[in-house]
């Protein structure tokens, strides 16, 4: 019998794995709020960052209209990180990418300063 309950769960494992890697996993209109929400108030720990950040890539990654990957939304954020790495995140955030302009609209911004927020934007509490 136990091997019946075992053989039950690892099917249902795998199957919960094959989604989450297709990423089809259906999204409630909760859980996008709570994202949304989360969105609009996260900001980095460290002040200096801090105020990069909501001088500069705030406005956009915390807008559900602009089309850009909401600041902490890991689902949305975790196919460009496979996709291009941190390095090419990095690229595309110094050059600019589709609808983001380039440096992020963050001059003063330095190569530390957008691996971090790059990081944080990610889903990482800097
Ligand atoms: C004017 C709006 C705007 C601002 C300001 C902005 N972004 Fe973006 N960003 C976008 C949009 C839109 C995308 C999605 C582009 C797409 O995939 O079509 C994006 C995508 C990204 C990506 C993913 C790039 C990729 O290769 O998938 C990173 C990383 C990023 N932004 C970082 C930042 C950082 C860091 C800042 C602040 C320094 C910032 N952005 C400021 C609009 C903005």
């Amino acid at each position: 019998m136990k091997t019946v309950k075992f053989g039950a769960k690892a099917l249902l494992l795998s199957a919960a794995i094959a989604l989450a890697a297709c990423g089809e996993e259906p999204q409630t209109a909760e859980e996008r709020a709570a994202i949304i929400a989360a969105a609009e108030t996260r900001v980095p720990a460290d002040p200096v960052l801090a105020e990069k950040y909501e001088r500069a890539c705030q406005a956009c990654h915390a807008d559900p209209e602009n089309g850009a990957p909401l600041s902490g939304d890991v689902r949305a954020w975790t196919p460009r990180m496979d996709a291009r790495g941190a390095e090419g995140l990095l690229q595309s955030t110094l050059n600019g990418f589709e609808g983001m302009p380039p440096l992020g609209a963050c001059p003063d911004c330095g190569i530390d300063d957008f691996e971090n927020l790059i990081a944080f934007l990610a889903g990482d509490e800097k």
